[in-house]
């Protein structure tokens, strides 16, 4: 096996369901503000930052907030989702997923964390996972929002593997765009028709067996 690959793992969509609770939380804020959005606007929303998420919105929604106002509703938006993810347990990870990070763990191919989200180390620790992972980038460690490839390339030097080299598995447009953008091979979670830019496109992890990753880390 070569052993100079590493794999980088987006989290909310892809380690586990966070993103239908992202999507609540938005859905909730701007039905507050009097307007709605729907599931498709939602897939623009998927590894983009908290910031660059409500700017979107206000934009679909006609709107225009004060600083204090903006800064406000991110507050607000961010206390209803930890309402969702405050009891998460290490049995909320998606199926397929603890295979697949043993696999890894086995064969010693560094793997890394690379997250939009600021509450990412937190759900890591409920789940346990936190320390499984040779490193941990969220948003707390980016300034550019997914499709800029910030998080994936700080992510590829903390494990010390060439960015040319690492595996990237995403559900977000955004991510997947970030992930091509850094050289990387992009892998789609999801649908194939919001995918279609990803280098491979899988329904979830149980639908990736160990040849396919054995393919890709011998390529
Ligand atoms: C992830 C999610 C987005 C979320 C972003 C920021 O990439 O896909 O839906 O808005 O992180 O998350 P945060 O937890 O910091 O608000
Ligand atoms: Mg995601």
């Amino acid at each position: 096996m070569n052993k100079n690959k590493g794999v980088i793992f987006d989290l909310d969509g892809v380690i586990v369901d966070t993103a239908k609770f992202h999507f609540l939380a938005w859905q909730k804020l701007a039905n507050d503000l009097g307007f709605d959005i729907t599931e498709a606007q939602n897939e623009q929303l998927k590894g983009v930052s908290r910031v660059s998420s409500l700017e979107k919105i206000l934009e679909w929604g006609n709107m225009k907030l004060s600083q204090d106002q903006f800064m406000e509703q991110m507050a607000m938006k961010n206390d209803n989702y930890l309402t969702y993810i405050c009891s998460m347990t290490k049995k909320d990870i998606l199926p397929g997923v603890g295979t697949i990070i043993d696999y890894l763990s086995e064969n010693r191919i560094p793997f890394a964390l690379g997250s939009a989200s600021k509450n990412a180390r937190a759900i890591l620790e409920k789940t346990d996972l936190i320390q499984r992972f040779n490193a941990v980038v969220d948003g707390n460690d980016v300034s550019k929002a997914k499709p800029n490839p910030e998080v994936f390339l700080i992510a590829a030097e903390k494990i010390n593997i060439p960015s040319e080299n690492c595996i990237v598995f995403e559900d977000s447009v955004a991510g997947v765009q970030a992930a091509n953008m850094a050289k990387m091979t992009s892998i789609g979670i999801g649908q194939k028709s919001n995918l279609h830019e990803a280098h491979y496109v899988f329904k979830d992890f149980t639908e990736i067996d160990k040849d396919f990753i054995l393919k890709l880390l011998n390529n």
